[in-house]
């Protein structure tokens, strides 16, 4: 017996379908989705048929059957005018080329190094915040990220070099995002899209020629990447360097910053947690004090804050593949020519894995509880299987730094109660935040 294609979802109107409700709040849409019909369920995005799938088993077939049965390359097609044929934006076989340089860059040895840096560039934005005032959090940490990113990836000295035009021309090259429109099309955004990139790999060329010029003064995230030989013993073309680091600028900035603000948020919005916290930093890594790879292990209650985040405030809350071959989810088979979905919104609050869904409770991830650990795909922020987020560490570590040194430093208050969550094209963000901040005393 032939198995049945997802039901749709009701309420699609003519022509668009469920278009304008998933603008609207597309969370919303998948949990109605969700009430409706369970863990399978199909909504029309104008002609397009989407497949929604949920749940650690359904997750696990998304993620395990990329590149075999689904296509990653096809639904991110619009973002290579941004990017290139880099990452999995490329033929599958480039793609596996290029997979080892980008791992390369995030092993044990380079991720001490980055602690480090981390922990300078965090110091120096707080020198900058002074004794007291306002700040609206996003924007600080947006900055803040880009500092980190900068100096960690290209360089302290490479990073000055680039200035601040360097990061403003991101904004006109993510205004240019668009999943649906052709990507040559006239219009006035895709064109400041394309000079935007232009003058950035422009910005990069002469970085990249002196790297390659002078390899013995440098040891860093650039020069390793610049260095780098495929398996053929192949250098990596200068052209693929930089529209690497282009990419994994993009992947890391607004993601990482949009967590580490709710980060933020959430301890000031919870005081018996943020106690806890605090108690921890006093002993594991008192203000005054470089925090050490093992004082990052022992600070466990931010650890599993930035879980917490990563469940109830995913950066990245829905991924897609293109279906090549039929793909069987549960009881349904998704037809090749569907797009498929997984839901972090909803999967992350499943209350068959997660204790009261939908109370921040960080203590949740405690190795008494551990409710990540009872099937591999229950939480999935930052993806699975093959593709998985290969710069999670990075985030994380920085997330941590962050949170951990701005605490410790300073008492903090937030003049917006309660900020609520803002859906891009790229990554989420809390809406406008602001925070009142004053130094502690020593
Ligand atoms: C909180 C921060 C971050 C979040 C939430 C996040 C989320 C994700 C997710 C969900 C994926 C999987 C995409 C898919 O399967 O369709 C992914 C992939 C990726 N991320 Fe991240 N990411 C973060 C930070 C970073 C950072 C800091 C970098 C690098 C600097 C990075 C680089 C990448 C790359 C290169 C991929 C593609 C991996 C591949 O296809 O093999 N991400 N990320």
């Amino acid at each position: 017996m032939t198995q049945p294609t997802p039901p749709f979802l009701s309420g699609a109107k003519p022509g668009i379908g469920h278009a304008l409700e998933f603008q609207k709040d597309r969370t919303r849409l998948m949990l109605r989705g969700f009430g409706e019909h369970g863990n399978v369920f199909a909504i029309k995005l104008g002609n397009q048929n989407v497949a929604i799938i949920i749940g650690p088993e359904n997750q696990k077939i998304f993620f395990l059957e990329t590149d075999k049965k689904l296509s990653i390359q096809e639904p991110y097609r619009f973002l290579r005018a941004m990017f290139g044929d880099v990452l999995f934006l490329a033929p599958h076989e480039e793609y596996l080329r290029q997979r080892p340089f980008v791992q390369e860059l995030f092993k044990r040895e380079k991720m001490l190094q980055y602690i480090d840096v981390m922990q300078e560039v965090i110091q120096a934005w707080m020198d900058g915040l002074g004794d007291s005032g306002e700040m609206e959090l996003n924007e600080q940490i947006v900055y803040l990220v880009q500092e980190v990113a900068g100096n960690c990836f290209l360089g302290r000295d490479a990073h000055r070099q680039i200035g601040t035009e360097f990061w403003n021309l991101y904004q006109d090259l993510s205004k240019g995002l668009d999943p649906l429109l052709p990507p040559n099309l006239p219009l006035p955004r895709f064109i400041k899209r394309d000079r935007a990139k232009a003058r950035m790999l422009d910005i990069l060329r002469p970085i990249i020629a002196e790297r390659r010029q002078h390899p013995e003064k440098y040891d860093d995230f650039l020069q390793d990447l610049v260095m780098k030989e495929d398996h053929h013993g192949v250098p990596i073309e200068d052209e693929i360097v930089r529209n690497l680091l282009l990419g994994l600028m993009f992947a890391g900035h607004e993601t990482t910053s949009g967590q580490a603000s709710w980060s933020i948020i959430f301890l000031l919005q919870y005081p018996d947690y943020l106690q806890r916290v605090l108690a921890e930093l006093a002993e594991v890594a008192p203000r005054g004090t470089r925090i050490t790879p093992k004082a990052m292990v022992e600070l466990e209650h931010i650890g599993w804050l930035t879980q917490e985040v990563e469940r109830l405030r995913p950066s990245v809350d829905l991924l897609l593949r293109v279906v090549k071959e039929d793909t069987r989810f549960g009881d349904y088979v998704v037809p090749a020519g569907w797009l498929v979905q997984v839901a972090q919104d909803v999967a992350h609050r499943l209350p068959l894995y997660f204790d009261r869904p939908e109370e921040f409770d960080p203590l949740r991830f405690a190795p008494d509880r551990a409710e990540d650990k009872q099937h591999r795909f229950t939480l999935i922020g930052f993806g699975g299987g093959a593709h998985k987020c290969p710069g999670m560490n990075f985030a994380n570590t920085e997330i941590t730094l962050i949170t951990a040194l701005l605490f410790r430093e300073y008492e903090l208050e937030l003049v917006t109660k309660e900020p609520y969550v803002v859906h891009g094209v790229g990554a989420s963000h809390p809406s406008e935040t602001i925070v009142r901040y004053r130094r502690k005393a020593v």
